[in-house]
């Protein structure tokens, strides 16, 4: 019988469908059944706070009861219905190049008796998993961003609910923007992809929707607005991505602060496009940041579904010695990449195909790209 020590941990911004997915590991891997069918037995530990926690981990020193748990079927049996992360989370990382820690959280893995490192994270916190396993630590990464912007995989943990989050806030701006007659701008997550805001957009209806692939002119968008007006809508809703930018500008930080992995802190957008319209148009405009509401809440069907799916596939990997891979979701079937592949990269929104740079809008066409096609018979 072989024995399988599991560390599973949640870095980076928290999102729903997280719970899901630590769930769904911890089932599967003490499923009853793997035993006999396996010949493998499983223990496994929540890591707390993501990496920082394996800075803590080492079980000589107190702090290591604060940062290691043990997990089993009882203690998960209702966490696919929490939000957040129950084993909380961090922005650490230990390769950060001012300050490398790596070496502590590699003894650390090896006193804990960690045979396998479970991530659920975002490209940072993989970045971090993908470093481990070079340097010979077994790992396994599952993803999650609602700015679902990670290579490699068509879906990320917490998407999903963030869109619903947008289009459910977005639905009650309507009431107040028609009855005063104005415009709304609102700011939604994404630094780099426009996945939230165009898809969010999108499905709330937007008239306007601003990314950070397609840098736009401010005139046009006033252009867009004085139209709509004209055509008797009494109000318009504006979604932005906080990473969007004016042509010729440059992205609006909230303040000046960096995290371990290099990020600025985005913010304020919104505001800058809002009184942008109200100069140019006299039209009375506001603006709204959904900011991390978009994370909060409980997971939707979406999330819980696919944190299960990714929860399972991950043990899956554990079971057949497949390390060094991030469980993936790709022509719309599970299945799992070498974690080294999202390295430097990052799913962006295809201008092209999937943005209408005339309307500052999603698409219109599907399946067809050419600007003039002959309509047959
Ligand atoms: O990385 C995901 C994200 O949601 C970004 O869109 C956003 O810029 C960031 O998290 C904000 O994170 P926090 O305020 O929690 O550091």
């Amino acid at each position: 019988m072989k024995n399988v020590r599991i560390g599973i941990l949640t870095g980076g911004g928290d999102c729903a469908g997280l719970n899901s997915a630590i769930k769904w590991v911890v089932r599967s891997a003490l499923d009853p059944r793997m035993e006999a069918e396996h010949n493998v037995k499983f223990e496994i530990f929540g890591i707390l706070e993501g990496w920082k926690g394996l800075l803590f981990a080492d079980p000589a020193t107190p702090e290591c009861q604060q940062y290691v748990i043990p997990l089993d079927n009882m203690t998960v049996e209702p966490w696919d219905r929490n939000g957040g992360t129950n084993l909380g989370t961090s922005r650490t990382n230990p390769y950060n190049p001012k300050n490398n820690q790596s070496e502590i959280v590699l003894s650390n893995i090896k006193k804990y008796g960690l045979d396998v490192v479970l991530a659920i994270g975002g490209e940072d916190t993989l970045s971090v998993a993908a470093r481990l396993s070079l340097d010979g630590i077994k790992v396994i990464g599952i993803p999650k961003t609602i700015d679902k912007d990670l290579a490699e995989t068509e879906y990320s943990l917490g998407f999903e609910t963030a869109v619903n989050v947008i289009v459910e806030e977005i639905d009650r701006l309507r009431t107040t923007a028609s009855s005063h007659s104005r415009v709304f701008v609102v700011e939604i997550m994404g630094r780099t992809a426009g996945w939230l805001a165009l898809e969010g957009g999108e499905l709330a209806g937007a008239d306007i929707i601003l990314i950070p692939e397609y840098d736009f002119d401010i005139k046009k968008v006033n252009e867009i607005v004085m139209e709509k007006r004209k055509t008797g809508q009494r109000y318009q809703i504006i979604a932005v991505a906080e990473g969007a930018k004016p042509a010729g500008g440059s992205q609006i930080t909230s303040d000046s602060s960096i995290d371990s992995f290099g990020h600025i802190r985005l913010g304020g957008i919104a505001e800058w496009v809002a009184k942008e319209i109200s100069n140019g148009t006299g039209i009375e405009t506001r603006s709204v940041v959904l900011s991390h509401l978009q994370r909060g809440g409980i997971p939707c069907a979406y999330d819980r579904r696919m944190g299960r799916y990714f929860g399972i596939a991950a043990v899956d990997l554990i079971i057949k010695g497949d390390f060094g891979r991030m469980v993936a979701l790709k022509d719309g079937h599970i299945t799992s990449v070498p974690i080294k592949n999202i390295l430097g990269k990052l799913s962006l929104v295809d201008i092209e195909k999937q943005y209408d740079r005339e309307r500052y809008n999603g698409r219109r066409h599907l399946l067809l790209y050419e600007k003039s096609v002959d309509i047959p018979g």
